[in-house]
């Protein structure tokens, strides 16, 4: 069973070979001061730290300590392995406000984001003060890492939303196999992977990007989008395929090759028109089309059961990181919700933004660096 350091440079979770599950949730601060706000980071951190390395969140565990008190793990990961947990911690723009005194520390890049053509977005399922990450091999280890951090944040925070994720829907290293999403498409075949040379480049934020707390940090925008499956469904192959751009089967480009061919967007078939639909996901989303820009995709699907006319509750929990969200993701998105022909199959209905904090070392506390 593979174990991930918690310690290090960058936080894990972000380059991380992307695991098969996801728990993410995202906290509101309650009123509590800064120190105590550090406290509890530094809580998480030594907790984390522990379940990453497959032990219990306490030092006691679920099955010892002090036999009138609640165990200090719940314990429902007791004899499973770490399945690759990785725990990532991020800040919202609200924790910048007047509560915490730390309005004058937050990264210009930590934006409020623009209202984007067709949001439906859900005030339940958005914002946050702090979000936690948590991804492994096994939807229990996950679960269990999410609950024990919101059992120890009690009266200090609690869960404002959540999502489950099943089947990453992205590739992050060389070595993985595409994976597919709920349209039954490959999913990530154009991702930077932790081996490029120019990945570092797109997802970690310098010194001298903004300011020297978040250096070896990233942003973390998380967008719950919901899929009308049913309609979907009713499309033909020919439309499924122009809306990505690519075939079903291999997920090559509609220009030809195979899955890892360049796209060509010039070529033309017949009747002169692009191989590739310029109004496609692909062909929008591309670089080419973004001034060169490229963004880490780390995002799950999830099935939330069904709604009340009996369509599945389905989608993609899309998850990006990168260095920069406002020359990154807004402008991508910018563009997609204005001509996507996916549009026509999503919805976004939940949404944040988080500053992803570096890693600490052993004996730092993540988050260190905005409070000292
Ligand atoms: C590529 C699906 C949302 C950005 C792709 C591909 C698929 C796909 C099938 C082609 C394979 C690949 O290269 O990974 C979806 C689905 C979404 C979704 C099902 C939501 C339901 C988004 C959002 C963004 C985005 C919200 C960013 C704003 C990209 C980028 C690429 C891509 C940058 C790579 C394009 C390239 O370099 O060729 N997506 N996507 N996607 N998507 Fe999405």
């Amino acid at each position: 069973a593979s174990v991930h350091p918690f310690h290090g440079e960058h936080q894990a979770g972000i380059i991380t070979p992307a695991q098969d599950r996801l728990h993410f949730a995202a906290f509101d601060v309650a009123d509590i001061t800064r120190s105590e706000l550090a406290e509890l980071l530094a809580d998480w951190t030594f907790a984390a730290a522990r379940m990453t390395a497959g032990l219990g969140a306490g030092s006691y565990g679920p099955t010892s300590g002090p036999y009138d008190a609640p165990p200090d793990d719940t314990g429902e990961a007791l004899d499973l392995p770490p399945a690759g947990l990785t725990i990532t911690f991020g800040f919202g723009p609200s924790l910048f406000d007047d509560r915490f005194g730390l309005g004058g520390r937050r990264p210009d890049a930590l934006i409020d984001l623009p209202h984007f053509a067709g949001d439906a977005l859900v005030e339940s399922m958005t914002g946050g003060d702090l979000c936690v990450q948590a991804c492994s091999d096994d939807p229990q280890v996950a679960v269990h890492a999410i609950r024990n951090l919101s059992r120890m944040a009690f009266g200090r925070a609690s869960l404002r939303w959540s999502q489950l994720g099943f089947g990453r829907t992205s590739s992050t290293t060389r070595g993985q196999t595409t994976p597919r999403n709920l349209f039954g498409f490959k999913d990530g075949t154009a991702n930077p992977r932790a081996e490029d040379s120019t990945t570092g480049a797109a997802v970690w934020a310098e010194k001298g990007d903004g300011p020297a707390w978040m250096a070896g940090g990233s942003y973390m925008v998380a967008r719950r989008m919901r899929m009308t499956i049913e309609t979907w469904d009713r499309a033909s192959l020919r439309e499924q395929e122009t809306v990505f751009g690519r075939t079903k089967g291999e997920g090559a480009p509609l220009s030809g090759g195979t899955e890892f061919s360049e796209p060509d967007f010039a070529l033309t078939g017949r009747g002169d028109s692009p191989l590739i639909a310029p109004d496609s996901h692909v062909a929008l989303a591309h670089p080419s089309n973004n001034g060169g820009v490229v963004m880490l995709r780390r995002g799950y699907n999830f099935v939330d059961g069904n709604d009340e006319l009996g369509r599945l509750n389905a989608g993609l929990f899309f998850i990006c990181f990168q260095r920069d969200p406002r020359t990154q993701f807004v402008p991508v998105q910018l563009s997609l919700a204005r001509d996507d022909r996916m549009n026509e199959y999503v919805r976004h209905v939940g949404s944040g933004i988080f500053a992803v904090p570096p890693g600490c070392r052993e004996g730092e506390s993540i988050g260190d660096g905005l409070f000292g």
